[in-house]
């Protein structure tokens, strides 16, 4: 017998405030074309001062926690992928814990910067397939504008707030026999870092460094360079691995960084832009939670089916990236 890991259910959050890219043009020397050309950003939601990561956190996981079926007590582990956490410790995925009233297993926070939500997802599924958790809640949860510079127009117009979860449950897989593609769950992930290249994107400052948490600074032109390549590299990967072609893929839902990186991730694999789970421009760069939030809006207007294959994909500081390949 084996055990694969289904997406049981999906959820997420946003905050009520929108900024849009005229607003931003009354902040910085900016404007709606420049950030729609450059990114296809238009608009994003921003957390209100007093909202924080693990507040949206728990908005996401209740939502998929509602849609599952499930109660807290059938939930054993909780996992966040996030870079902005309320505290420097302990973990947002305690208070998610605490806060939903599920009463044991494992919780802890995953930082990988934009592919948070690849790595968390993967580090799940493992602890589902090695039989060590049934339930677990995987969410990607941020508040980026806390980490901008509200001065520096090379970044404060891309990142944006929000989270988005998942509830991956282990599922026996023996009722597949022709091909195991078939089956429904996370097929494969593929995780990557080149720490080497971590000063491309990162904090100005931090816990044991400034002893402040720093604002992002991005070399851009660069990061977009290898996010290009990395992506192409990866989605390469997952076809070889799993010996399909782009054919069986029925949806791309990649990281919402910029519509461009992703317009190129589609070309590689010969899919149109209607195959693509596209939310940037209304979302922004929500770092762990952008693949989350675009799931959600995906399955809940009806676009991404039960029983369709998934191509998830991200790159982010570290420089790190993924991907998984997931039967809905
Ligand atoms: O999610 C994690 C991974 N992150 C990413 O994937 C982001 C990757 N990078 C990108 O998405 C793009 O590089 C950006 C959207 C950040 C920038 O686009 P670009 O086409 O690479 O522009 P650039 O950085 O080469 O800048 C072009 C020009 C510069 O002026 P000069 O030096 O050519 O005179 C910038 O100073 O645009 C200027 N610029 C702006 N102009 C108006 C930079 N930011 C702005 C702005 N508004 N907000």
């Amino acid at each position: 017998m084996s055990i694969n890991s289904i997406i049981l259910s999906t959820g997420s959050y946003l905050p009520t405030k929108i900024l849009t890219n005229a607003d931003l043009e009354k902040m910085v020397d900016t404007s709606d074309e420049w950030i729609t050309q450059r990114s296809g950003i238009k608009q994003r939601h921003i957390a209100a001062d007093n909202e924080t990561t693990g507040d949206m956190a728990i908005a996401a996981a209740q939502n998929a926690l509602k849609d599952s079926g499930l109660t807290p007590d059938d939930i054993d582990g909780v996992i966040v992928a996030t870079t902005t956490p309320d505290r420097t410790f302990p973990s947002v995925a305690v208070k998610v814990q605490a806060e939903l009233g599920i009463k044991t297993g494992l919780a802890f926070d995953v930082q990988a910067v934009c592919t948070g939500f690849v790595y968390a997802l993967s580090v799940a599924d493992n602890f589902i397939k090695l039989g060590q958790a049934k339930n677990i809640l995987v969410i990607g949860a941020e508040k980026m504008s806390s980490l901008l510079d509200w001065t520096d127009r090379t970044t404060c117009v891309l990142f944006a707030d929000g989270a988005g979860a998942v509830i991956l449950q282990a599922k026996e897989n023996n009722d597949v026999k022709e091909n195991k593609l078939d089956g429904q769950g996370i097929h494969s992930t593929h995780l990557y870092a080149n720490g080497k290249q971590r000063d491309m994107l990162q904090t100005s400052g931090g816990v044991s460094t400034t002893g402040e948490r720093g604002v992002i600074e991005m070399q851009g032109r660069e990061v977009f360079k290898y996010a290009v390549q990395y992506m192409a590299d990866v989605v390469g990967e997952v076809l070889t691995h799993n010996n399909i072609t782009p054919e069986d893929i029925d949806w791309l839902v990649p990281h919402q960084a910029n519509i461009r990186i992703i317009e190129s991730t589609a070309k590689k694999l010969n899919m149109d832009m209607d195959q693509v789970v596209a939310t940037v421009d209304h979302h922004g760069n929500t770092s762990a939670a952008s693949i989350p939030l675009a799931l959600d809006e995906a399955v809940r207007s009806g676009k991404i089916k039960r029983g369709q294959m998934l191509l998830i994909e991200a790159m982010g500081g570290g420089l790190t990236w993924g991907a998984a390949l997931v039967r809905f």
